[in-house]
């Protein structure tokens, strides 16, 4: 039988994975406000040390939805309403995964060396390389425009299923129920 509802495993991790993008993104707009300083280093560690947290975060969500796959959609949605959902989260699981894999583009081929939240060093995958560090830096800002608009959609069509269509789509993905 398949499950009306998310497990709470599944909203743990969106929440708390939400929670978490919307820190990231503060923090990553915040750090490179800053001139040079000891507070943008920092923020700079934590920014990486999240992203790569979240990076493991997205597989773990993913292997879960493998273990205890997604309810069915609301039954009143058209085949085109189901597809588009569907396509949509494939494409939000895709920047959840390529942000951080860009972002950590970015840190291995710059030189500054990092270790995460401070304590556990960060193998070097790939030389240092100025263009390569920059080229890296482009993706990873426009991958990260990309994925607030693609969220930005995501959270009009939850209100819409909620106000318009008056469905339980939002509900059973709320923490509370
Ligand atoms: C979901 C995960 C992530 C999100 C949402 C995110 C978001 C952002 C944002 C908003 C910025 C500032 C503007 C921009 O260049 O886009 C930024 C910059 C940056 N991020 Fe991330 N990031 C993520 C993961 C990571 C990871 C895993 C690393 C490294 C291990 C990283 C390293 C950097 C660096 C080095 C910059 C500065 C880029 C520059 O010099 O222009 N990010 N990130
Ligand atoms: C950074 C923010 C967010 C990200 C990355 C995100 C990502 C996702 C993904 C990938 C799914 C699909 C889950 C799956 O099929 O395995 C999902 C489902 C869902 N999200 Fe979000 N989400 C975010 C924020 C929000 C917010 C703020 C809301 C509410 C206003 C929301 C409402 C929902 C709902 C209702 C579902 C279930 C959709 C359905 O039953 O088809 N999400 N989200």
């Amino acid at each position: 039988m398949t499950a009306s509802t998310w497990h709470p495993i599944a909203k743990l991790f969106h929440w708390g994975m939400a929670v978490l993008i919307a820190y990231q993104l503060w923090l990553g707009w915040e750090a490179e406000e800053l001139p040079f300083s000891p507070k943008k280093i920092d923020l700079f560690i934590t920014h990486k040390s999240i992203g790569l947290t979240l990076l493991l975060l997205v597989f773990l969500r993913l292997a879960w939805r493998g273990i205890k796959p997604r309810p069915p959609h609301d039954a009143n949605a058209s085949r085109l309403e189901r597809g588009l959902a569907d396509w949509g989260h494939r494409l939000l699981y895709v920047l959840l995964v390529a942000v951080p894999v860009t972002g950590w583009w970015i840190s291995d081929t710059s030189r500054i060396p990092f270790k995460l939240f401070g304590e556990v060093r960060v193998p070097d995958l790939m030389d240092a390389n100025k263009e390569s560090s920059e080229l890296a830096a482009s993706v990873h800002e426009f991958l990260t425009i990309a994925l607030v608009v693609l969220v930005a959609v995501h959270v009009a069509a939850a209100l819409r299923h909620h106000f318009l269509l008056k469905n339980d789509t939002l509900k059973r993905m709320l923490p509370w129920r």
